[in-house]
């Protein structure tokens, strides 16, 4: 019963959570009337004491007491002795580790969010950097049109923007307290839960006592919300992979990224970026696994919410490395910007500039612009040449209107410096909106 019943073993990392709660709830108590000050006192400094003692790793958890409510509060009655066992009064100890919880969420959001940040002001300065850097721009991993590189490091701001904002909407709806609630449907105690919600820093009390010890939907929120963050990094740790490949060559990164082989001498492996791509696995996992925890559960608490605290607690840990080796990728990888622009201009990447150009200066409808220039196109696969290396007499082979001025719009410098229009890949506009992110974050 002991094997499977305690939980100690992972919930003592709430130690700290759990003597703030049980700090404010004796306050409150005393406030009340419901204990006395004296009580309050003694139980609020032999809190202080058990927190001096966890803190310095002097503190044996017991998996006899089960779990650190328990651990706590049994230490508390040998240091202290009667005032001790008031301390549980209008509590139980379902209120009291979903309010720990709750608080442990709620500061690892904070943590990840301030990460998050981190990782998004690297790429916005890399993008700066790179505002006018061409590179081929890919749909189906097939050379698609040139863009910027700074443009394609953008792209992931914006993302991770989006994933800061799941996470404090989640921080905002997590943020109240279900001390109070007791075991299931409230106290008779005449308790002040507006105090202990704001002495912890919560908006509010939750509002119904069965739902209070019952709901883990911020933990599954959470997860989820990293589940979202962790498929980002996890696309962007693939690119790094790609791009790092001996075929692409588009970046490297340096020995501080990467691990040699134990028998070939000329490897860097892109280690961190490949471990940053596998770790979304265990993060969807807890996601699921959680949620499958929870999906038959009756009213209100039971022991299966047990098995929430694991999950979480590795989740954490996986995104907080995965952010930490992902900005490290980000601020430390060079680009080979000629490799760039050279492999941008290969795969007919300009064929869409030629059709726009028969588009704006010949009236041509679109459909059909498109259906010349694929003739173009294959007369130069026919020749083993790109597009804009085809004579003009080439080019009026296949429409007689076509003049030289086409070939104004056929390099790679002038494609992505055409791409002007809101949220596009020309360099004024990458320029502009690295600045504008790095203003906003900062
Ligand atoms: N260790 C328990 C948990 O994590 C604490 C709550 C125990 N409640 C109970 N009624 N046994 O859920």
């Amino acid at each position: 019963m002991q094997a499977i019943n305690a939980s100690i073993g992972f919930d003592a990392k709430l130690w700290a959570q759990d003597i703030a709660g049980s700090r404010a709830h004796a306050a409150m108590l005393a406030a009340q009337g419901i204990i006395t000050a004296e009580d309050e006192r003694a139980i609020a400094r032999g809190l202080d004491d058990i927190a001096a003692e966890i803190a310095a790793g002097r503190f044996a958890f017991s998996d006899a007491l089960e779990d650190i409510h328990t651990n706590i509060e049994v230490r508390l009655g040998e240091r202290i002795g009667e005032a001790a066992r008031r301390l549980h009064t209008a509590r139980s100890r379902n209120d009291q580790v979903a309010t720990d919880f709750r608080l442990y969420v709620r500061d690892a959001i904070d943590t990840i969010l301030a990460q998050t940040q981190d990782l998004m002001r690297g790429f916005a300065t890399r993008a700066a950097e790179h505002a006018a850097s061409v590179m081929p721009g890919f749909t189906h991993l097939q050379t698609a049109q040139p863009v910027t590189f700074g443009h394609h490091l953008l792209a992931y701001v914006e993302m991770l923007h989006r994933d800061c904002g799941r996470l404090a909407d989640a921080r905002a709806r997590l943020n109240e307290c279900p001390l109070g609630a007791a075991a299931l449907a409230g106290t008779s105690f005449p308790i002040d839960r507006f105090a202990t919600a704001k002495a912890l820093g919560f908006d509010r009390p939750t509002g119904n006592s069965l739902d209070s010890v019952s709901d883990r939907d911020f933990a599954l929120e959470f997860l989820s919300a990293l589940s979202i963050l962790a498929m980002h990094l996890s696309r962007f740790a693939e690119e790094i992979i790609i791009w790092c490949s001996a075929p692409y060559r588009l970046i490297s990164l340096s020995d501080a990224f990467t691990t040699g082989s134990s028998i070939m001498p000329q490897k860097r492996n892109p280690d961190a970026a490949e471990l940053a791509r596998a770790k979304t696995g265990r993060i969807f996992g807890h996601l699921i696994g959680l949620l499958t925890v929870m999906k038959g559960l009756p009213m209100a608490y039971a022991k299966d919410m047990q098995e929430d605290k694991e999950p979480v607690f590795d989740a954490v840990d996986a995104i907080t490395l995965c952010l930490a080796a992902t900005a490290g990728m980000v601020r430390d990888m060079k680009a080979d910007t000629a490799r760039m622009e050279a492999l941008a201009g290969s795969g007919f990447s300009t064929a869409t500039d030629l059709a726009d150009w028969l588009v704006r200066v010949l009236k041509m409808p679109f459909r059909d612009a498109h259906h010349v220039t694929g003739q173009i196109v294959r007369l130069a696969e026919d020749k083993g040449v790109d597009i804009a290396e085809l004579t003009l007499a080439d080019m009026q082979s296949v429409e007689p209107r076509i003049t030289a001025d086409i070939f104004g719009v056929l390099t790679v410098q002038a494609s992505v410096a055409s791409r002007t229009s809101h949220g596009g890949t020309a360099p004024a506009n990458v320029a502009a909106q690295a600045t504008a992110w790095l203003e906003r974050l900062a």
